[in-house]
């Protein structure tokens, strides 16, 4: 069965644009990225969002800049374009903090542009050498993404208790918007699904963003995937009253060396109730998520979000479809805003990579594989 799936990166050489995720679920709208400044605040202000899209769309952002500028022959020297490329990475980096996959992107794409640089006489040698490593993380992240849902569903398949009713609980939105495509997360939930192993997806509403209720919900609706939205507060009565719910799957937005992970907030609180129920709890992010030179969760920069995304309620109008923000919260409350959550590798069954699952020896995560050092 071929599961059809969204898009919110459309990119051609010289062309970006991005599926403004503020407005999802209601309206659907392709907003154009010029330059690294439009990708900047296309990442900033949520837009675009979830670590691998967010990398992505980053990297793509300088390649239509770049492109543009070497069409109108703006750069004489290698030293010229070097320059440029350089400050717009570092520019690029300052958009979100906690995300690694932004700044895994940004340290390859320079460890690349000093290489070529270092034997070109011409600028354009530099700039395509930037453009093709920028392209093919797009087309790279659509295949790691399916190999983390095949080895996900796999492994939960595997461990099941009861094979023939597997229904799994998610958190936040790790599909095709938050991806170059498919998805991690929910790429294991759409691999169980198109082969006939999923009974349920259960998605939760991820307050104060709500990525859960507009972004996961809006995709399982897309793809006809069964799935139930409940609020963040329902995750335990809902374990413990439907035993089909035999994993709970999350992405990441960085995981640390020792396998502690930051996602979305409200993962950890996850992990606790999947603990208790006695149920797998299993982390799916792409390599590039994976940060050995943060060693444990404590280094983790979790970033805070304005106190406007908590009061606040953003939608439609149920009787006319008109966007309104309306404030839920007593006037002047103090508010504490993290976007993210650290959960302690203890809690945690796996971690699925594209390269395969990564389990537990002796209690500890380990990451061997040679790709994860670079
Ligand atoms: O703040 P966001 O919406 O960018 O956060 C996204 C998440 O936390 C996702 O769960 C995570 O990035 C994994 S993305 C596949």
């Amino acid at each position: 069965m071929t599961a059809k799936t969204l898009e919110a990166i459309k990119y051609t050489r010289g062309n970006l644009s991005i599926l403004n995720q503020l407005v999802l679920p209601h309206e659907t709208i392709f907003e154009t990225v010029l330059n690294v400044q439009n990708g900047h605040a296309a990442i900033k202000t949520m837009k675009t969002r979830g670590a691998p899209a967010i990398a992505i769309v980053a990297a793509l952002s300088l390649a239509v800049e770049v492109n543009a500028r070497a069409e109108n022959k703006e750069f004489e020297t290698v030293d010229q374009v070097v320059k440029f490329l350089f400050e717009s990475l570092e520019y690029l980096k300052t958009s979100r903090p906690t995300a690694v996959n932004l700044f895994d992107a940004a340290g390859k794409l320079w460890a690349l542009i000093q290489s070529t640089a270092k034997d070109a006489n011409d600028p354009m040698t530099v700039v395509n050498a930037y453009l093709e490593a920028a392209e093919q993380m797009l087309v790279d992240d659509v295949k790691d993404n399916k190999n983390i849902g095949k080895f996900g569903a796999e492994f939960i398949l595997e461990n099941a208790k009861d094979k023939d009713h597997i229904s799994v609980l998610t958190h936040c939105n790790t599909g095709s918007l938050a991806t170059a495509g498919w998805g991690t997360a929910l790429g294991i939930i759409r691999d169980l699904h198109a082969n006939g192993k999923l009974e349920h997806a259960y998605c939760t509403e991820t307050r104060p963003y709500n990525q859960g209720s507009r972004l996961t919900a809006y995709e399982l609706v897309y793809e006809d995937i069964p799935a139930t939205l409940i609020c963040d507060n329902m995750a335990s009565a809902l374990l413990k009253q439907n035993p089909s719910v035999q994993a709970i799957v999350v992405g990441a937005d960085r995981v640390a060396a020792n396998g502690d992970t930051a996602n979305k907030i409200g993962t950890y609180q996850l992990a606790i109730t999947a603990k208790y129920h006695n149920i797998m709890f299993i982390v799916a992010a792409p390599s590039t998520s994976i940060d050995l030179n943060t060693k444990t969760g404590k280094d983790i920069v979790i970033e805070q979000r304005p106190s406007e995304e908590l009061v606040t309620v953003t939608g439609v109008r149920v009787q006319d479809d008109e966007p309104t923000c309306i404030r839920t919260a007593a006037a002047d409350i103090g508010v504490w805003n993290p976007s993210f959550d650290v959960t302690p590798a203890e809690l945690i069954s796996a971690i699925v990579t594209e390269q395969g699952v990564v389990l537990k020896k002796d209690g500890e995560i380990e990451f061997n594989m040679t790709s994860f050092l670079n």
